[in-house]
């Protein structure tokens, strides 16, 4: 049966109250699954509802502060909401093993985004981009006009570039707005910019426009990390090899490089994720930006240097912002900016990239030596403790009986649990 059949029209427009009784009554929920819903915590009800259509509750995520990252000289706490339960421990324990040689230090290449505007109907494709870059002026002027406070805050329309692309169905022009969006991630300004254009566009080329919305490939808006791992620190020169053979191996393989980057991006999209961006968008930035050269591979490269020390370095697009969206709404996101210290997107940008990279040598340290389930099954463990339901003290006691006795596993976690309440181990 469709929602409507059910019941389900109108939906949107119900309070969140009444939306839950809803979806109660059909689902049949428990009372206990109600009052569990209906616990909104640190984003009230009215917040989340202003966010989001059709809502019935919040979702929460673990927040952690991850600690001794050196970024630029500065000490940084930052805070990262993420399910997964070694990636804050993985940034720690990585950040610590590179600050004996000063940490992490970084650069972004700047903050400007690209809208792109499809032009189709086009006959004679080179007159269209010729006529298009003779009108760049004006063009930036009318992006301007559209989004003055940008202007105001030192940002704005910056170059005009056309493409022409062949594709199955023909010869497109592709025009691309580039947009400095400052401290915004600046999506709403820019396909704001590349809609309001769009008519003027279809006036001067004759042609017709059909999609006008950024890209979220954003290479001119990348951040760079880079740190050097001491030999003494990591464990010796067959680590560092191995490491490297890790690193090699991931550059040349797709299907390695997919796992390489996705721990990556644990570390930059809980940051985004802490501080109210657009997790999705960097997502997609990292593996089309992975992928440019026509072969998808690892965002980040490893070597040595001269005294045989192993040096990390991770460039990618870094879209986040500070001034709009659930940045500016979610209390969360919120206290995350102010553990942060941060006011800049370019430094938001930055210990992205940093946490990223620490991410990565920590997944590679791990991958390269011990492997990667002793640490993880370890902080596992807690989650399977809590899912066969130890409570309150019994969660650490039952988490490292699992540990000690090597079976991190919710069978044996039951038997365990029931031997501890019977006051049997
Ligand atoms: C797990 O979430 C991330 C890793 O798989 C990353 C990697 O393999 O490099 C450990």
């Amino acid at each position: 049966m469709s929602p409507n059949q059910q019941g389900l029209k109108g939906f949107h427009r119900l309070s969140v109250e009444e939306r839950l009784q809803r979806i109660s009554e059909i689902t049949g929920l428990e009372s206990e699954d109600l009052v569990c819903l209906k616990e909104f915590g640190n984003l009230q009800s009215e917040t989340a509802n202003g966010m989001v259509e059709n809502v019935i509750g919040v979702m929460g995520i673990p927040l952690g502060v991850a600690t001794n990252l050196i970024l630029d000289g500065q000490e940084m706490l930052v805070p990262m909401a993420t399910e997964e339960s070694s990636v804050i421990a993985a940034v720690c324990n990585a950040a610590k093993q590179c600050r004996s040689s000063g940490g992490v230090f970084s650069s972004v290449s700047g903050t400007e985004m690209i809208a792109q505007i499809q032009l189709l109907g086009l006959p004679h494709p080179h007159q269209a981009r010729q006529i298009l870059l003779e009108k760049k002026d004006q063009i930036g002027k009318i992006c301007d006009a559209i989004d003055p406070l940008l202007l105001e805050n030192g940002g704005g329309f910056r170059d005009l570039e056309v493409r022409i692309l062949e594709t199955r169905g023909g010869t497109m022009v592709i025009a691309h707005l580039v947009v400095d969006t400052r401290d915004a991630m600046g999506a709403n300004a820019v396909n704001s910019m590349a809609e309001g254009l769009a008519p003027e566009i279809e006036n001067w080329t004759g042609g017709r426009v059909n999609l006008r919305i950024l890209s979220n490939l954003a290479d001119r808006r990348l951040a760079r990390a880079r740190a050097v791992w001491k030999l003494e620190d990591i464990g010796g020169e067959k680590v560092r090899d191995d490491m490297l053979a890790a690193s090699w191996f991931a550059e040349a393989d797709p299907y390695r490089a997919a796992t390489h980057n996705k721990g990556i991006m644990n570390g930059v999209s809980a940051v985004a994720l802490a501080t109210g961006n657009d997790t999705r968008a960097l997502e997609a930035g990292a593996h089309a930006y992975a992928a440019r050269s026509g072969q998808y591979s690892s965002l980040s490269r490893w070597e040595c240097d001269q005294n045989g020390n192993l040096v990390g370095m991770l460039e990618m697009p870094m879209a986040v912002g500070l001034i709009g969206g659930a940045t500016k709404v979610h209390p969360m996101a919120k206290i995350s900016l102010k553990i942060l210290k941060t006011q800049k997107a370019e430094k938001l940008a930055q210990v992205m990239a940093a946490v990223g990279l620490v991410q990565n040598f920590s997944a590679l340290k791990a991958l390269a030596t011990t492997g990667i389930q002793k640490g993880h099954m370890a902080l596992h463990s807690k989650n399977i403790a809590m899912m066969v339901g130890a409570m309150g003290d019994e969660v650490d006691q039952l988490a490292q009986r699992l540990v000690e006795l090597g079976k991190i596993r919710s069978d044996f976690a039951e038997e365990e649990l029931t031997k501890l309440r019977a006051g049997k181990n």
